[in-house]
């Protein structure tokens, strides 16, 4: 596997990754939408042990979100169509980036970006500018007005347009979030890419419906919605490998991770960093088990560092 010796290595592994200039101590992150901006999470673990905090997606005004219900349990998962509801980004500024600076510069902030319109993405973005902000992560799978209810990341000259103006304006370095809901996930990595993206990540999640047969009606007001957790994890695999295969700027890799093994998968296809998701919901630690499985895993493979085995996969 990778470069890793069969002897055992007696230091503890290295689990720093780089992304895109910035170092991460570990590759573990969470995963937008799933930790908020970290206060309620702050008092169940120690924040400080994650790689990086990726915060809920912001927009330049608020938005109020979907009618309920709006989430729903599903085998290996949930449905949520929340509808990206959240306070702006002045608020966002003033309270949530305010209170992350107590992490930083251990552990990274990166903030996630939303937006109907491409205007509504640079607004952000440059307000994000001037802040203490590590990396944004920009989540094109909103709705765009503009082009009926297609979104950003699901045609490949749209996404470039738009990452390329992105990365004219933003101070930070750019990921560009990928939505699964496409039919050639490495077409739309090359875009982002070739758009300027600093690294990619993915995926977010996949489009589904529940009905309830007894009311003969759909669970979500919103009829459908997106669908996270285990069962996606090896649909979101596949697609982390043909991306990273696609791609040479770094990939971080996500979508139901509930344990060390599941992340080491994203990093054997890979991914130079994953995120946990939804299963923040179930299990607050899920994060730290993950660095602590993955850590364990290094040494007993005797690898030196996390990085040996980025896209070691055979
Ligand atoms: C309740 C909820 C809210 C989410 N909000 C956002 C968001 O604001 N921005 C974004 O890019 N992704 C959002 N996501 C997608 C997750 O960041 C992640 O890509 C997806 O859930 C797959 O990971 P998981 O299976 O580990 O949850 C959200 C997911 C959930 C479950």
């Amino acid at each position: 596997m990778g470069n890793c010796t069969e002897n055992t290595v007696k230091a503890a592994p290295d689990l720093s990754v780089n992304i895109a200039g910035v170092t991460l101590k570990n590759p573990v992150m969470t995963a937008s939408g799933t930790f908020g901006s970290g206060m309620e999470y702050g008092e169940m673990i120690d924040i400080s042990r994650l790689g990086a905090i990726v915060t809920k997606g912001v927009s330049d005004v608020p938005w109020e979100g979907n009618p309920t219900p709006r989430v729903a349990e599903t085998y290996g998962g949930m449905l949520n169509a929340i509808g990206l509801q959240n306070p702006g980004v002045d608020v966002f500024i003033e309270r949530d980036l305010a209170y992350l600076e107590q992490y930083r510069p251990g552990t990274k902030v990166i903030v996630n970006v939303c937006g109907h319109t491409e205007e509504e993405y640079l607004n952000v973005v440059e307000r994000l500018s001037d802040t203490n902000a590590d990396m944004l992560e920009i989540n094109v799978s909103c709705p765009n007005v503009k082009c009926g209810a297609l979104a950003f990341g699901q045609d490949p000259a749209t996404l470039c347009g738009i990452t390329e103006k992105i990365c004219r304006i933003a101070k930070q370095p750019v990921i560009m979030k990928l939505t699964p809901n496409v039919t050639s996930i490495a077409e739309l990595a090359k875009a982002a890419e070739s758009g300027g993206a600093d690294a990619i990540s993915l995926i977010n999640t996949l489009t589904g419906m529940k009905i309830d047969v007894e009311r003969q009606r759909f669970v979500l007001a919103n009829r459908t919605g997106g669908l996270s957790g285990p069962a996606i994890h090896p649909v979101a695999v596949r697609m982390v490998y043909e991306a990273a295969h696609a791609v040479k700027i770094p990939v971080i890799g996500m979508g139901g991770i509930a344990c060390a093994e599941d992340a080491l998968e994203f990093l054997l296809a890979g991914a130079s960093a994953v995120a946990v998701g939804c299963m923040n919901f179930h299990d607050p630690e899920t994060t730290h088990r993950v660095i602590d499985g993955i850590e364990d895993y290094l040494s007993r493979h005797g690898c030196s560092g996390v990085r040996e085995i980025i896209g070691a996969v055979r």
